[in-house]
């Protein structure tokens, strides 16, 4: 499955996005939220940011307000303040500050990036930017890879995570949750994730989903590479050297209520 362009830069530009215990200190624009400070392209499940007291700050220390904005990345459009479903709570001093919370519910359309501009509108050049990602359903937050740690010895077993956030009602709600093995255009099935049950049944790979609380899953699936040995199987498809693309889907929420199809690809680089 292809991704498109934008999707591609996001990829990129958010593979990084995790909760830190400090804000930066006293200088660089900064997110807020529930007591913890987010980096730079960290998700946000819209259930989490409803209501002005569950905003998401975004502050840049020591300034004052000037013209400094949220933006809808979609639509390249500010983000009115004081209208649904997207709206914010504006402080000038003693910092330049901007609340963004959710009154009313979003729609499909609303799912995706959103940026902070503080002190002045994004197209200053001197502005200071931070993105967030607010999304309805689930995320794939991460997708990362445990190598050996001496990646030149054959057979490698290695173990690919993808963390899933937000809801987590996956009786009710997951469709699907799939390990793909890509090779040029074509897309192999190794694993296939529905309601409670999680399973890999292919030859290379065993999988499993575990529960890390706080509303994390992590999808594991075991690779074990033979490399030139192995003359059958999709592991060999065309590709002696190692080099293995690995995607993750998942297909979640209320049928009726515009269930959300998120992709992430993780690049494997063999000896
Ligand atoms: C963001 O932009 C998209 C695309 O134009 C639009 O459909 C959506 O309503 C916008 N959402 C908000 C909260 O501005
Ligand atoms: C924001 O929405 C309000 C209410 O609809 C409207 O009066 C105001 O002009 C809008 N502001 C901008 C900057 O478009
Ligand atoms: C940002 O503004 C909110 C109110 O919208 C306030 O509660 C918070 O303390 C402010 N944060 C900073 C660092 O100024
Ligand atoms: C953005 O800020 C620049 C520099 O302050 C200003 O010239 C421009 O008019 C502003 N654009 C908007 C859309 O407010
Ligand atoms: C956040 O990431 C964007 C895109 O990579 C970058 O332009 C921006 O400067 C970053 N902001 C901070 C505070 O690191």
């Amino acid at each position: 499955m292809a991704l498109s362009v934008s999707e591609v830069i996001l990829v990129f530009l958010l593979s990084i996005s995790e909760v830190i215990s400090q804000c930066p200190p006293s200088s660089g624009i900064y997110l807020r939220h529930d007591g913890n400070c987010y980096t730079n392209g960290s998700y946000f499940f819209d259930a989490d940011i409803r209501g002005a007291s569950n905003s998401i700050m975004c502050v840049l220390f020591d300034t004052t307000l000037n013209g400094g904005e949220w933006v809808n990345v979609t639509s390249g459009s500010s983000v009115n303040c004081s209208t649904n479903p997207l709206r914010c709570n504006e402080v000038s001093s003693p910092n330049a500050n901007i609340s963004l919370y959710i009154d009313g519910g979003v729609m499909s359309s609303d799912d995706g990036w959103y940026k902070c501009c503080l002190p002045t509108n994004c197209s200053d050049f001197n502005t200071n930017i931070v993105f967030a990602n607010i999304f309805r359903w689930v995320q794939i937050e991460t997708i990362t890879v445990d190598l050996p740690s001496d990646i030149t010895v054959l057979p490698q077993t290695y173990t690919l995570h993808a963390i899933k956030i937000g809801s987590n009602d996956h009786s009710s709600f997951l469709h699907a949750a799939n390990w793909y093995y890509e090779s040029g255009s074509s897309s192999t099935q190794l694993c296939t994730g529905s309601r409670a049950s999680y399973s890999c049944t292919f030859m290379y790979g065993n999988g499993m989903s575990v529960d890390y609380g706080s509303g994390r899953w992590d999808y594991t699936l075991t690779v074990t590479w033979s490399g030139d040995t192995i003359t059958s199987g999709v592991l060999s498809q065309s590709n002696n050297n190692g080099d293995h693309v690995f995607r993750f889907y998942l297909d979640f929420g209320h049928i009726y209520h515009s269930p959300v199809q998120r992709n992430r690809d993780i690049f494997v680089t063999g000896k």
